[in-house]
């Protein structure tokens, strides 16, 4: 396994491989890599020639109050579950270089951004279209792997390769959860012994949901305060938003006719957690 730091050394190993004909599977990451992560590697190991993972805490995507500064990161344990799983290339390029003295273009998706995570968190997909953009254009991938858990994500990723005309195959995977339910995130670290066990409620809220919708009910309303009721009830967790919307559109559903999703944001302490499923009528 190669480990690139700089943007131009990356740029060549892609022309040459780009040259041989190999197919490039992408996994973007903020590093303090989990199973979460090694299941998109594993995905993209089966269908592509090469993998490259990225791991770049993007500053971009933090606001000035956010976690950016204690985001965890580890490379040397990186690098060994990286190798373990099967990635061929890690790019991790220092912040100075991906956004240089004087750097001013932005890649923004509207509408899609301003909903669910993006109330709370103005300008951090921004931050995020604009990073994966940059790391698509330095990578070159033919398919790039992402996590259903950051449901909104995928959704703006999908759109911004739609409407930006980029030939690259956008590939949402599974939510991977920790033995009790937790969905698995880096941040998770950040949870007390008591916080991680009243975090478990984010699941058990979506489950109960999603049980609801299989018994026939399709008001978004009830769901929203059956959810809301059990949340309630763990004094840690503080409800950002519970939301039902349509999955692509991630506009909110009067009625759960078809496909939805139903997402939700707490905070559990100071830590921000994010969670969904989606349920089919
Ligand atoms: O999901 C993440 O870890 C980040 O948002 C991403 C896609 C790597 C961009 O920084």
């Amino acid at each position: 396994m190669k480990l690139v730091n700089s943007i131009s050394r990356m740029s060549t190993l892609v022309k040459m491989l780009k040259k041989e004909g190999k197919s490039i599977g992408f996994v973007p990451t903020m590093g303090y890599l989990h199973e979460g992560h090694m299941s998109l590697v594993r995905a993209a190991r089966k269908h592509a020639d090469v993998v490259v993972m990225s791991i770049f805490v993007n500053p971009l995507q933090f606001a000035p109050a956010e976690d950016y500064d204690k985001y965890p990161r580890d490379l040397n344990r990186d690098e060994e579950l990286a190798g373990t799983a099967g990635v061929d290339i890690i790019f991790c390029p220092a912040a100075k270089d991906m956004y240089p003295e004087g750097y001013t273009t932005y890649v923004d998706v509207e509408g899609l951004s301003s909903f669910l995570c993006g109330v709370s968190r103005p300008g951090h997909f921004k931050g995020v279209t604009t990073i994966v953009s940059k790391l698509f254009n330095i990578i070159r991938p033919d398919i790039a792997y992402f996590g259903q858990k950051d449901a909104q994500q995928v959704a703006i990723i999908k759109k911004m390769v739609k409407d930006l005309n980029m030939d690259i195959e956008i590939k949402s995977m599974p939510i991977v959860r920790e033995r009790d339910g937790l969905a698995m995130s880096s941040r998770n670290v950040y949870l007390s012994e008591g916080q991680r066990s009243e975090a478990l409620v984010l699941n058990q809220s979506l489950a109960k949901a999603a049980a609801l919708v299989k018994a026939g009910e399709r008001d978004p309303e009830k769901i929203i305060k059956t959810m809301a009721e059990m949340i309630a009830k763990k004094p840690s967790v503080k409800i950002g938003y519970i939301s039902v919307v349509d999955s692509e559109k991630l506009t909110d559903l009067r009625a759960i006719s078809k496909e939805a999703l139903i997402a939700v944001a707490a905070f559990v302490g100071k830590t921000r957690l994010i969670d969904n499923i989606i349920v089919k009528a």
